[in-house]
């Protein structure tokens, strides 16, 4: 299946020069959201990546880690923005283009030794990725990979991220 072709393309989109990649598209056909968790889940598997637990980011990346860890038989958890988790966090800061931001899990949520896989809809910058990363290995999990359904790939953000594999299901 051509995931590409499912894929809206809207430029000038949240600012101009920006060719927004919108996945709702994808997402609303019911062919295409199928096929895109299978494919994943199956790099996954012909990877050989074992994972205990599938940590997703804010928000875009909820949408495809669930389904992924569904598939995978894992558990899913949810990485967030500021003030949004309701028990204690670990945090993690990172810059963005202009200031900072900042990425909170649950403490209780991931233990050391855990093999988790990184699941978000795109890598830009690396920023939010590598930001994840970072968290998940302090926490003193293992990190065991990451898949994305899209890459920018003019934006080298897979050079930010660690030595694990990287999946990525549509190329720009
Ligand atoms: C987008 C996207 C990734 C991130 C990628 O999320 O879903 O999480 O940006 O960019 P980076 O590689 O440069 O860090 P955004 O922060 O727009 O949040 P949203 O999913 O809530 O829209
Ligand atoms: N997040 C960061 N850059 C993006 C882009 N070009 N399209 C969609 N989401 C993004």
């Amino acid at each position: 299946m051509d995931l590409k072709s499912l894929i809206r393309d809207i430029p000038d989109f949240p600012k101009p020069g920006i060719v927004f990649r919108d996945i709702t598209t994808l997402l609303r056909n019911p062919e295409g959201l199928r096929y895109t968790i299978d494919f994943l889940a199956q790099k996954c598997i012909e990877l050989e990546i074992s994972v205990d637990c599938i940590v997703g980011m804010e928000s875009r990346g909820f949408i495809f880690g669930a389904p992924l860890a569904y598939k995978l038989g894992s558990g899913f958890i949810p990485v967030r923005k500021k003030g949004k988790l309701p028990a204690a966090v670990h945090r993690i800061d990172y810059q963005l283009e202009y200031g900072t931001d900042c990425l909170e899990v649950h403490q209780d949520a991931l233990h050391p030794g855990s093999r988790v896989l990184i699941v978000d809809d795109l890598i830009a910058t690396g920023g939010t990725a590598s930001a994840t990363a970072t968290l998940v290995q302090k926490i003193g999990c293992e990190l065991v990979g990451f898949g994305f359904i899209i890459e920018l790939r003019d934006l080298q953000g897979r050079k930010y991220l660690p030595d694990v594999p990287i999946i990525s299901l549509v190329e720009y």
